[in-house]
C-alpha cells in the first residue's frame, strides 16, 4: 500500500470550508499543579481525519479525553456545532455524536460479533411483559452494518474475542457509524498492530471518513497519519507544535516534528561538548553487536 492509496480516492484533497462539529480554542487542562495541556486550538470538520501525534506524555490521551467527557478543560474553549459545552461523562459526549474507540475495546470477549456489536443497545421485539431480544433482526442487521463498511467475516456468530485486533477494530469503528456516531475518535487504534491489519485499520479509517464523519485519529506513527489525514497536529509537552493541513506539510517533515530532529541534534552536541567521548569515533549499532559477540569473556 502506498502512501497515495487511501487518499486520492475520493476523500476531500483540501479542508472542506465545512463548519467544524467539534473546536478547542486555546484549551488546556491542569491535574492539580500539573499542566498536561495548554494553548490547544484544534477544529474537527465532517469528512476530515484529524490526526493527533506526540511521543509519551505529550497530552494526546488528555486531548481526547476532555472530547469525550471523561475530563474537563480547566482552561479555553471546547465548542460543539459552534457551542461552548461542558462534559460531565462519556455518555453527554455520545449524545452529541462523539464516539471513542478506545484501545482496550469495550467488548466481551466470549460473546459472539453481532451480540457485541450492539452490546448495551439491544433490538428488542413484542409488547412490554414478553418483550425479548430480536436476534434475527440484531444478526442481520449487524451483518449489513459491517458489509456496508467493507467489513467481511466468515461467522457473525463466532466469539469476538476470537478476532484479531484489527479486526475487533474495525468492529468497533462500523458500531459508531452505526450508531449515529458524527465524530469517531481513535486512540492509537494500530499501536498494537502488524503492516498488514494496520493496513485494514486505516481503510476504515477512510470509510468512516468518506461516510461524512470527522475522525481524531491519534497516533505515534507519521506514515499511518499521512496515509489518511487531512490535517495533522504534533502536541509536545502538552502544546501544539504543529498544526497544518496536508498541503502544507510533507511526510519528512511530519516525521522530523516526530522524532525531535531538533533534540537530537542537541544532544548530539551535548555528547561532543562532554570530554573524553568523540562522537565520530562511535561506533554504529551493527558494529557494537558485532564487537560485543566477539568477546571472549561475553556471556553466552
Ligand atoms: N490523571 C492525571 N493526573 C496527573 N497527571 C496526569 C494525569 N493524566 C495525565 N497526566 C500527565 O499529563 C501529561 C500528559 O499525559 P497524557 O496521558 O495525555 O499523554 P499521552 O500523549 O497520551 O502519552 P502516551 O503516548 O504515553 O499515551 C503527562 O505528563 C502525564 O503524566
Ligand atoms: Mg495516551
Amino acid at each position: 500500500m502506498t502512501t497515495a492509496d487511501l487518499r486520492d480516492t475520493d476523500g476531500p484533497a483540501a479542508p472542506s470550508g465545512k463548519a467544524p462539529v467539534v473546536e478547542l480554542r486555546g484549551a488546556g487542562k491542569s491535574y492539580g499543579n500539573i499542566r498536561a495541556l495548554h494553548g490547544v486550538d484544534l477544529a474537527v470538520r465532517p469528512g476530515e481525519v484529524t490526526c493527533v501525534l506526540g511521543d509519551n506524555g505529550a497530552g494526546k490521551s488528555t486531548l481526547i479525553k476532555i472530547i469525550s467527557g471523561l475530563h474537563q478543560h480547566t482552561e479555553g474553549a471546547f465548542l460543539v456545532d459552534g457551542e461552548p459545552v461542558r462534559f460531565s461523562t462519556p455518555r453527554e459526549a455520545l449524545d452529541r455524536g462523539i464516539a471513542t474507540v478506545y484501545q482496550d475495546l469495550a467488548t466481551v470477549p466470549l460473546m459472539p460479533v453481532w451480540r457485541n456489536f450492539f452490546l448495551g443497545s439491544e433490538m428488542t421485539k413484542g409488547p412490554w411483559p414478553v418483550r425479548r431480544l430480536d436476534i434475527a433482526r440484531m444478526k442481520k442487521t449487524a451483518d449489513d452494518e459491517l458489509r456496508n463498511m467493507g467489513i467481511v467475516l466468515d461467522d457473525l456468530e463466532q466469539p469476538i474475542g476470537t478476532l484479531s485486533g484489527g479486526q475487533r477494530q474495525c468492529v468497533a469503528i462500523a458500531r459508531a457509524v452505526y450508531f449515529g456516531a458524527r465524530v469517531l475518535i481513535l486512540d492509537e487504534p494500530t499501536a498494537a498492530l502488524g503492516v498488514k491489519q494496520s493496513g485494514v485499520v486505516l481503510k476504515y479509517i477512510a470509510a468512516a471518513r468518506d461516510r461524512g464523519l470527522g475522525v481524531i485519529f491519534i497516533t505515534h506513527n507519521p506514515h499511518h497519519a499521512y496515509m489518511v489525514g487531512d490535517h495533522f497536529n504534533v502536541l509536545r509537552l502538552g502544546t501544539l507544535e504543529l498544526s497544518a493541513a496536508r498541503d502544507k506539510v510533507s511526510l519528512e517533515e511530519l516525521t522530523n516534528h516526530m522524532a525531535g530532529g531538533a533534540e537530537l541534534a542537541a544532544l548530539r552536541h551535548e555528547l561532543a561538548q562532554t570530554g573524553g567521548v568523540d562522537i565520530e569515533e562511535l561506533p554504529e549499532a551493527g558494529d557494537l553487536q558485532a564487537s560485543t559477540a566477539a568477546t571472549p569473556e561475553g556471556k553466552s
